[in-house]
């Protein structure tokens, strides 16, 4: 009956694997005091401004948000130097990339990224049924731009780069992404995902692309960022895309209408001014990924760099069974077999006063 319910397409898809939740696994082995470093959240928790104004707006739930979400539009054109047609706002960063192919896609047009890149990427285009292209990488599980650009076809018309990308923490270069540019065909936009590029601040001294910039001196370059990363308010679902007008005019159509909620309206504005969490969030980010790659040891074992608030860890032999042995060390990370990775697992970086047990925790269980 499946078969002639559903679209072949549709029953294909893989299903997203979010982390372990911690009551989960505490229930399971019956323990108390587990540690969740698995799903990239801020583990300063969320921006003190935003939870300084979220009470206020409880009183106005009965209330639709503004559609148009101008005051927070309004906001991150005057912190960006943008203009307020060149921002869309969507229930997370990841549901304009989904609307971003539904606007801009049809027939055999295709999504291309690489191997490695974030799994909705596959899923924003193989959910309304659109071809996805995926080209490998560079040996370190980077974009390989001249792969990338082989692959490149009169039928692409998106082409998404994760920077710093999920779950490899590869960046891209500012001459890899020049010449991507160079080879866009008049008829694809290039789609940077930069959820993590306030973390990539804390790291000045390493060549990495400037989405803002590319979108300023480039016509088809759209930027998506989220406030689920270091803003810490993953829970409101908050994110924008900083586009080309009429790009953002396609999104406005396509949107479920209302789909950022007030309460997340009010967060992020607040959460925008919040310089101080952010500062504060990308150095100890940095901090303890030092940590990470400087104390986590084991044979055949290496941690890449990172410059994002994770870091990714080829064990060098199957990775899920030091996966479970961490579990029952009551430490959540997340294996990545189903990203096309099974020898590694990525590790989000914890709080402070959890870093010695994660950290020891691996070391032990990598040994
Ligand atoms: C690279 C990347 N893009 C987008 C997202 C999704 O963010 P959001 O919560 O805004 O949908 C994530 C979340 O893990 C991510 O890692």
């Amino acid at each position: 009956m499946i078969d002639e319910l559903v679209p072949a397409h549709i029953r294909g898809l893989d299903v997203y694997q979010p982390g372990k939740p911690i009551e989960e696994l505490e229930r399971e082995l019956g323990i108390t005091g587990a540690i969740k470093v698995a799903s990239n959240e801020n583990p300063l928790g969320p921006s003190p401004r935003a939870l300084a104004v979220l009470p206020a707006a409880l009183a106005s739930l009965h209330l639709y948000p503004d559609a148009g979400g101008f005051a927070l539009r309004r906001a991150l054109a005057d912190k960006l130097d943008v203009k307020l047609d060149e921002l869309a706002l969507g229930n997370g960063s990841n549901d304009i990339l989904y609307q971003l192919v539904l606007a801009t896609c049809a027939g055999t047009d295709e999504v291309l990224t690489h191997k490695y890149a974030f799994l909705s990427y596959r899923l924003a285009a193989q959910i309304p049924g659109q071809p996805f292209v995926a080209v490998p990488t560079t040996a370190a599980y980077g974009c390989d731009a001249d792969a990338l650009i082989a692959a490149i076809t009169p039928r692409t018309k998106l082409v998404v780069l994760g920077t710093p990308n999920n779950p490899t923490g590869s960046i891209v270069s500012r001459a890899d992404a020049k010449k991507i540019l160079a080879a866009l065909p008049e008829r694809a936009l290039l789609v940077i995902d930069e959820a993590y590029v306030e973390y990539a601040a804390a790291w000045p001294e390493i060549d990495h692309v400037d989405g803002l910039a590319l979108f300023r001196s480039h016509p088809r370059v759209i930027v998506l960022r989220t406030f689920s990363k270091i803003y810490g308010l993953a829970g409101l679902r908050v994110g924008y895309a900083i586009a080309p007008r009429v790009v953002c005019d396609m999104l406005g159509r396509v949107g479920r209408t209302f789909h950022v909620g007030s309460l997340a309206h009010v967060g992020a504005v607040a959460a925008l001014a919040d310089d101080a969490h952010v500062a504060q969030s990308a150095a100890q980010a940095r901090a303890a990924i030092e940590k990470l790659r400087a104390e986590v040891h084991g044979p055949g074992v290496t941690v890449l760099p990172s410059l994002a608030n994770f870091v990714l860890i080829d064990c060098g032999r199957p990775s899920t069974p030091i996966y479970d042995k961490l579990l029952r060390a009551g430490v959540i990370v997340r294996p990545l077999a189903a990203w096309g990775l099974p020898s590694c697992l990525r590790v989000s970086v914890g709080r402070d006063q959890d870093m010695p047990r994660v950290i020891g925790a691996l070391n032990e269980c990598l040994a």
